[in-house]
């Protein structure tokens, strides 16, 4: 069989689709990743900022309370002195803050005219709950309407170091700082993403050159499978009838009742070897019985049967065609046990065997040969109705004489080239589905 199988555009194509979603699913896993360990080091920053004005309000707190100032006016002249610090980073404000011990009372800070000052303040009051200990601290990133804000309640020490009050607090993001918290896990991720779509873009090339070759060697390989197998055929069917017009019908008729049946393009696959090969052990039958003209004997006839074994024993040394051991060893099989050689029943013959069994004898009975001449298709169809239930499987009889007609209309007019190259395109097809594997 010649080489029709479009193996770079398949391989192409097989290729760039896997890859394409691999890359766009790690795309979307480590961009995805990447944006929450970008938002989490920009709300990271965000809270040190915030930190680093506590820090101050500590610092001048405790020199304060040091001083012999009350805390409530300590904590009023720290918040003034933090309030006229110039810090590097103009991160942001506090927009409300508080000062409050064990007993409740507390000193509430309002920077003049915060848009968020009553937002902020009502926020501070949820978090009273809230009271770390010594060493420890809470903050997190809340939006307060729609404006990203680092709520903070720190710890604040007496003057023998323990634990005395708390700062609630609500610092507000600048503009800079809040947009800063969008846009940099969205950098973070789109390199990330840019990384992952450049690498795929720079290995395609290399990965579809080695895809290719190996492509190429198992086509040749199938092709050379194919090419032994046609052999083969046309090997025995130069001895039997001298010409392959029988293998190319008989397996195209099986493969069409396959299709009908909805079967699997594996089926089909051993469809086509067995149609070829069914009666490859004819080889190992002697001329004056193979090609007597006249009736056989009966012992003649039990050398002929002999087909089957020969048959089996041929295919089955080779890994390749073991599935088409089915037909080549059930063909002959009847569906009420009255066939050879194992005398099978019903569905315990293989459904390929099955439908194999109703193509050969249509396709033999069509066919003339050098004892015979071919029947009219009424007479055809008779023979097999004859059949129906004793020889051939009822249901897949009913089925395949529904489409009986029309290929004999158009298969019995064709010439072995013509019929040969409809079998390429048959084979073609459900071999493609066997390279396409090999880039699994
Ligand atoms: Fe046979």
């Amino acid at each position: 069989m010649s080489r029709r199988y479009p193996l770079h555009q398949l391989v192409h194509r097989t290729l760039f689709r896997r890859l394409a979603v691999l890359a766009v699913l790690l795309a979307v896993v480590m961009g995805g990743a990447a944006f929450l360990h970008g938002r989490h080091q920009a709300q990271h920053r965000a809270v040190a900022q915030a930190h680093d004005r506590i820090a101050v309000i500590r610092a001048e707190y405790g020199q304060a309370i040091g001083e012999g100032l009350a805390p409530a006016a300590a904590f009023d002249a720290a918040m003034d002195v933090m309030m006229t610090m110039t810090f590097e980073n103009h991160s942001g404000r506090f927009a409300y803050a508080v000062f409050f011990d064990e007993s409740g009372d507390f000193y509430a800070f309002h920077p003049a005219n915060h848009p968020l000052a009553d937002a902020a303040a009502l926020a501070v009051g949820d978090n009273r709950s809230i009271r770390p200990g010594i060493g420890e601290a809470s903050a997190r990133v809340v939006r307060i309407e729609g404006h990203p804000t680092v709520q903070l309640v720190v710890p604040m020490a007496g003057i023998d170091g323990s634990l005395a009050a708390w700062v609630s607090g609500v610092f507000v993001l600048s503009d800079a700082a809040a947009s800063a918290l969008i846009r940099e896990p969205l950098i973070m991720a789109g390199g990330i993403m840019g990384v992952i779509a450049l690498t795929t873009l720079l290995l395609y090339p290399v990965i579809l050159r080695l895809a290719r070759r190996l492509a190429s060697y198992s086509g040749d390989l199938l092709e050379a499978n194919l090419e032994m197998m046609e052999v083969l055929g046309c090997a025995i069917a130069k001895r039997d009838s001298d010409t392959d017009a029988h293998n190319y019908r008989v397996t195209i008729y099986a493969v069409r009742l396959a299709e009908r049946e909805g079967l699997s393009p594996a089926t089909m696959q051993t469809l086509i070897k067995g149609g070829f090969l069914h009666d490859v052990g004819k080889i190992g039958i002697r001329d004056d019985i193979l090609l007597k003209p006249g009736k056989l004997t009966d012992a003649e006839y039990a050398v002929m049967k002999t087909h089957v074994e020969h048959g089996l024993d041929i295919v089955g040394r080779s890994r390749w065609l073991e599935d088409a051991l089915a037909i080549v060893g059930g063909h002959h099989e009847k569906y009420d046990g009255g066939g050879y050689p194992e005398r099978a029943p019903g569905d315990l013959i293989p459904i390929t065997a099955r439908i194999f069994a109703i193509a050969d004898v249509f396709d033999a009975l069509g066919s003339a040969r050098p004892y015979k001449d071919s029947l009219p298709y009424d007479r055809i169809v008779a023979i097999l109705e004859e059949g129906r239930g004793s020889h051939f499987d009822p249901a897949l009889l009913t089925s395949f004489l529904q489409i009986a007609p029309r290929l004999h209309a158009e298969l019995t007019p064709l010439a072995v080239e013509e019929l040969r190259e409809k079998l390429q395109d048959i084979t073609q097809r459900y071999f493609n589905a066997e390279l396409e594997r090999v880039l699994v």
